[in-house]
């Protein structure tokens, strides 16, 4: 067969399926621990959404984006990321309002799109779960978004990461910076990479990103965001360090972590870990007070991050040695004789209501052949049901840690295996 899942994507089956469906209850179980709610938006919406959020300089717009014209002439766009989507679901439906109040969202699993070259922890779909705090100007309010990042990976066991902070400051303090920034690099021009040259002059600040030897020893040298700070934005930084250091959450501070999204202001950090590759960024995410207002909405601060789902598989079943937890069977029913098919649906039936994971055979197989698939599915107990059975009223019992085997009545029999 000449047909295959689309270069960059990637087929999520059992088992592996089963570590997602835990990362998504874990997901689920923070956000209510939060009192977060979850929002899902549209996979894909206006491309001039994208344009005016993440930016028609960034990588993820001017190369990344999967754009189609509709039917109807439209642009539109396979979402990116779902921060913009987020935001211009809230300003649609008034979540965001003029007076003081909070919307804390969030979204799990959900699938995003971006034309990258596809490598181990970077796909063209990937998923993200993540968050996004609507009407929240303080530090607390980063620091939440954190512990919320945080809480996530603790509860499923993962701890191997690293926080890395910075702080971008306000748009003028930004512009001040990267107009020195812009100096400097172009009095390094000679030296820079060839993309780095390009980017000078698209996107200055994403050369800080870099991971070309000679860019990085320019960069290693270049003028800080933090030289350029007001003071209600170091105070704010500040008062972040302090709250993290409080929660005893470790971080570094890297001045050069600038984000490839161009809506940030202020604080900016990702969780990254040595168990993934070259992509080793786990979840990013930042402040962005100006983004509402600039899509039609009133001036409200908003802070969020998202997570990848894929490498946070990888680094889980890194984590587990490659086993994944499948889900064993409780009970299979070996059906004996064809005479026992209705009663075996029965008790099939009575004892899934009791809340038994119960299997049987499906292919008129022998006693041998449904034995060995009972083996094989880990099962607690296996009940066979042959014609001796039937006429007696009973069900013989074999408990399959000790071998043991005995014949027991048909009736409540849920009740029995619930106390074996
Ligand atoms: P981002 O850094 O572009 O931020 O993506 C967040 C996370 O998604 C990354 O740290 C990574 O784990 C995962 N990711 C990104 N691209 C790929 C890819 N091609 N393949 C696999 N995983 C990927 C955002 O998307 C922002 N919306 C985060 C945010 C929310 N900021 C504020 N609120």
């Amino acid at each position: 067969m000449d047909l295959k899942a689309p270069r960059g994507t990637k087929d999520i089956l059992p088992p592996e399926s089963a570590l997602w469906k835990e990362i998504e209850t874990a997901v689920d179980g923070v956000a209510a621990l939060f009192g977060y709610e979850e929002i899902r938006t549209p996979m894909f919406e206006q491309a001039s959404l994208f344009k005016r959020s993440v930016g028609e300089e960034t990588d993820i717009v001017s190369k990344e984006m999967y754009l189609f014209t509709d039917k109807g002439g439209e642009e539109m766009a396979l979402r990116p990321e779902l921060t913009a989507s987020v935001v211009r679901a809230a300003i649609e439906h008034n979540l965001v309002t003029k007076q003081a109040s909070c919307s804390r969202l969030y979204y799990n699993s959900a699938p995003m799109f971006r034309y990258e070259r596809p490598q181990m922890g970077r796909q063209r779909q990937f998923h993200q779960f993540g968050i996004e705090l609507l009407g929240a100007s303080s530090a607390l309010a980063d620091l939440q978004v954190i512990e919320f990042a945080l809480a996530v990976y603790k509860k499923l066991g993962f701890s191997n990461f690293h926080l890395k902070l910075n702080t971008l400051g306000n748009l003028s303090s930004r512009e001040r910076w990267r107009e020195e920034l812009v100096k400097y690099l172009q009095f390094n021009l000679e030296t820079l990479s060839e993309d780095s040259k390009r980017r000078l002059e698209t996107n200055p600040l994403r050369i800080l990103d870099s991971k070309n030897p000679a860019d990085q020893a320019i960069v290693a040298g270049a003028p800080e965001i933090t030289d350029y700070l007001d003071e209600s934005d170091s105070e704010h930084f500040d008062e972040l360090k302090a709250l993290l250091a409080a929660a005893k959450i470790p971080f570094t501070i890297e001045p050069h972590l600038v984000r490839g999204l161009d809506y940030y202001n202020r604080t900016v950090f990702e969780l990254t870990s040595s168990d993934l590759g070259s992509q080793d960024a786990l979840c990013g995410g930042g402040r962005y007070d100006g983004l509402i207002e600039k899509l039609g909405g009133p001036p409200t601060p908003a802070v969020g991050f998202a997570a990848g789902v894929e490498r946070l598989v990888l680094v889980l079943s890194k984590l587990r040695g490659g086993e994944m937890a499948a889900k064993k069977t409780d009970i299979y029913i070996v059906l004996a004789d064809k005479g026992g098919r209705e009663v075996g649906i029965e008790i099939a039936s009575e004892l899934r209501n009791a809340g038994f994971r119960v299997l049987f055979d499906l292919l008129d197989r022998s006693i041998k052949a449904q034995m060995r698939e009972a083996d094989k599915t880990g099962t607690r107990f296996v009940l066979v049901l042959g014609n001796d059975e039937l006429a007696a009223g009973e069900i013989t019992l074999k408990r399959m840690d000790t071998g043991a085997q005995e014949r027991i009545p048909q009736q409540n029999i849920a009740a029995r295996l619930k106390n074996p």
